[in-house]
């Protein structure tokens, strides 16, 4: 029999030996810990051994309310006794339903349609088809392209990695990619000397002008991650770009998706990013939180309007064409509602400014330590740039993978933080307790001072 200390050593040797993991060389794990999770409790996960670890990173930025959450288990148990999956083409179910009527009153005006997939990736691909099927529906079939900012990452299927500018998932798969209009991301951090991230916004802004007044003519759309740039090292700016591109959008005849995937539900202080900026979008893009990081689930919401372009009789073949086996399952929207229902009946944005300010307040000294060029945050995510010379900003080499120490060290101090990179940050459920974040910046502070020595 395994003896109880030895419960992680074997579960990682099995699954070593036939599962390829995400997001990971493998070879990796001769010398990383692969750790078996068994439970979750909160914010807390339980590896076989009985080691715990704070979630920092709310599972990929998924988790909002703990893991396990009784009350999302319990609304599961119930619809898994009722009804797990239907075909969601020509039947329908009440968890779609409500579920779309709820995200409708929730979005901000304007999004009348829910489009379910399956994950975020698969409601960014849904999003770009659905731009380009709309202008073809209009009798433009010339517009064929995208414009993407510098930094962005929409995920990594082939339609979304072509709207991605991360280097590390880009790169590789280049040759099979549509090739996208990159713009200049407004990105505080790359903001000129003296700059405030208003007025990097504003220059941005400007480019984003010239591009489209060259190719407005042959772009679907703009898509934007609002606020944050989060795999791209959670660079984030200032709501008025937000505010200048829907105008830009309207004015130049382009449709304007916000890829509220990651910072959807209350992420950057407000339900959503795009509230920040007073606008909505054309195609709002929802996953991760949806569920409360419980079930896999998307939706892209648009208007009457786009709507109504496809909306015609049968022979006319303009029907959006894009289906997934388990589109809008039913356990999957029964988890959302029972998201919802917490939203609604907890004061949860509230409690979370009050954590997002000790959260600041914790992670403020470490703006004097020698290696940190930046320390940002926006509402429940908060980044620690760490470089090799603060006064250039220089980067560490990607090689000698510091953030690695930083994950390693944390894993040792019952802590998950998975740097992006040099990029230390943290993204917690917002259950955690104001105890947690201080342990959660300890081990960090510790991680970091290791990471930097050489
Ligand atoms: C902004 C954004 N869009 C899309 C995705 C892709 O979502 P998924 O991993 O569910 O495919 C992610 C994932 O991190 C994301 O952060």
């Amino acid at each position: 029999m395994t003896r109880i200390q030895d419960a992680n050593a074997d579960l990682a040797r099995r699954d070593l030996r036939h599962i390829w993991h995400p997001c990971t060389q493998m070879h990796d794990h001769e010398h990383v810990p692969m750790v078996p999770i068994v439970r979750g409790e909160g914010p807390w996960l339980i590896d076989a051994d009985g080691n715990r670890y704070l979630d920092g990173i709310s599972s990929w930025w998924t988790n909002l309310f703990g893991h396990a959450n009784p009350r999302i288990a319990a609304a599961l148990a119930d619809q898994a006794k009722t009804l797990e999956h239907v075909i969601f083409a020509g039947f329908t179910h009440p968890p779609a339903i409500e579920l779309a009527e709820q995200l409708v009153k929730l979005t901000p005006a304007g999004l009348e349609k829910v489009f379910f997939a399956d994950n975020g990736s698969a409601a960014v691909e849904v999003a770009l088809k659905m731009s380009f099927h709309f202008w073809l529906n209009q009798g433009h079939g010339e517009k064929t392209r995208f414009i993407a900012l510098t930094g962005s990452y929409h995920g990594e299927t082939l339609g979304a990695l072509s709207v991605s500018d991360v280097a590390l998932y880009r790169k590789t798969y280049a040759p099979l990619l549509l090739t996208p209009i990159l713009a200049p991301s407004p990105d505080a951090y790359e903001g000129e000397p003296g700059e405030t991230p208003e007025q990097t916004a504003t220059r941005r802004l400007d480019a984003m002008r010239a591009l489209l007044e060259q190719h407005a003519h042959e772009t679907c759309a703009v898509i934007v991650e609002p606020l944050v740039q989060c795999a791209g090292g959670m660079r984030m700016y200032h709501p008025s770009y937000l505010t200048g591109l829907r105008k830009l959008c309207d004015q130049y005849n382009v449709h304007f998706i916000a890829d509220e995937i990651a910072v959807g539900f209350g992420r950057t202080g407000t339900m959503f990013a795009c509230e920040q900026g007073n606008v909505a979008p054309d195609f709002m893009c929802l996953s991760k939180g949806l569920t409360g990081g419980t079930l896999p689930l998307s939706a892209v919401l648009t208007t009457q309007h786009v709507y109504d372009a496809f909306y015609a009789e049968y022979n006319a073949g303009k029907a959006f064409l894009h289906s997934h086996s388990y589109t809008g399952n039913p356990l999957a929207c029964r988890a959302a509602l029972e998201t919802l229902a917490i939203f609604r009946d907890e004061p949860v944005l509230e409690r979370n400014r009050a954590l997002a300010a000790h959260l600041a307040t914790r992670l403020a000294p470490l703006r004097d330590h020698p290696n940190v060029a930046d320390v940002r945050q926006q509402g429940m995510i908060a980044a620690v740039e760490l470089v090799a010379d603060k006064k250039t900003r220089r980067p560490f080499p990607p090689e000698e993978r510091r953030g690695l120490r930083v994950f390693l060290h944390g894993l040792t101090r019952g802590a998950l933080l998975r740097p992006l990179g040099n990029i230390v940050y943290f993204m917690p459920p917002y259950v955690v307790s104001e105890a947690d974040i201080d342990h959660l910046v300890d081990v960090a502070c510790e991680g970091i001072a290791r990471a930097v020595t050489s």
